[in-house]
């Protein structure tokens, strides 16, 4: 029996961000905390993404967007990087039908370098195909992903399609970034006490509302998520105009 969905009452159902965008952050301060390894962390944040991704479906967030592992990641200790690869392969397999019974879209953006393990590359194109029809949500996975470096091979794209640059424009370079289809994320939720965007989607962004939540990923839950979505309900979007 699928579980009834969990309306939260102080969320207006008909002002909900389209796309929600979430840097999933201090999984190695939890199990810091616990004095356990970092990857521990890493592992207990799966229950929180699948959490997540249900609330999101519950109250109808059409577009979610996951930092799951950023183009400086490899900077980390050669271990924490080796264990992140195989989770995020491993958490493919385990997770991906049941989200694509859910009607989820399952999709990455970031750059197919040599550094990801190729194994790690087709379970991220067998999830794609499989998932490839539902329409319900889509769950973008940021991985080896890089606002600068996805706004870099916007470029590169341009120079090779031989764009003159008095026909560069923002419709152009948004047009050649990772997915086209994409609208620019309403809401973008940071945990774990950081204000920053660490080279999250810097390009789509630009008019994004930030949510900063103390709670480190692996205690986030539905409940955050909603918070987050009430507070974004209570925000004044302007976009450079005045009040309407
Ligand atoms: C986020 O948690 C996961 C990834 C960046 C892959 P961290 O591993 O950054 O956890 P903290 O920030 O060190 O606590
Ligand atoms: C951002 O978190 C990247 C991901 C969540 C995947 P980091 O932990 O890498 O960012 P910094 O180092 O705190 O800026
Ligand atoms: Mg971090």
């Amino acid at each position: 029996m699928p579980e009834p969905p969990q309306i939260p009452a102080d969320i207006d159902l008909q002002r909900v961000p389209r796309h929600v965008a979430c840097v999933m952050d201090g999984n190695g301060r939890w199990a810091s905390q616990r004095n356990l390894p970092r990857t521990e962390g890493h592992a207990a944040g799966e229950v929180a993404l699948l959490d997540t991704v249900n609330g999101a479906l519950d109250i109808g967030v059409r577009w979610l967007t996951m930092f799951a592992f950023s183009t400086e990641n490899w900077r980390r200790p050669a271990d924490e990087v080796r264990y992140l690869m195989g989770f995020n392969e491993s958490l493919l397999v385990r997770r991906r039908d049941e989200l694509h019974e859910k009607g989820v879209r399952i999709r990455f953006a970031g750059r197919r370098d040599w550094r990801v393990p190729k194994r790690v590359l087709r379970r991220m194109d067998e999830s794609a195909e499989l998932t490839a029809r539902n329409r319900r949500m889509t769950l973008t996975m940021a991985f080896n992903y890089g606002g600068r470096a996805e706004i870099v091979d916007a470029v590169r794209r341009l120079v090779r399609d031989g764009v003159p640059a008095e026909r560069v424009d923002e419709r152009a370079l948004a047009a050649r970034l990772y997915h086209t289809d994409m609208p620019d994320p309403d809401l973008v939720v940071r945990t774990s006490g950081e204000f920053r965007i660490s080279n999250f989607l810097l390009w789509e962004l630009a008019y994004s509302e930030l949510v900063f939540t103390e709670v480190l990923w692996p205690d986030f839950r539905r409940r955050d998520l909603f918070d987050a979505v009430a507070e974004y309900q209570r925000r004044e979007r302007r976009y450079g105009g005045v009040r309407g």
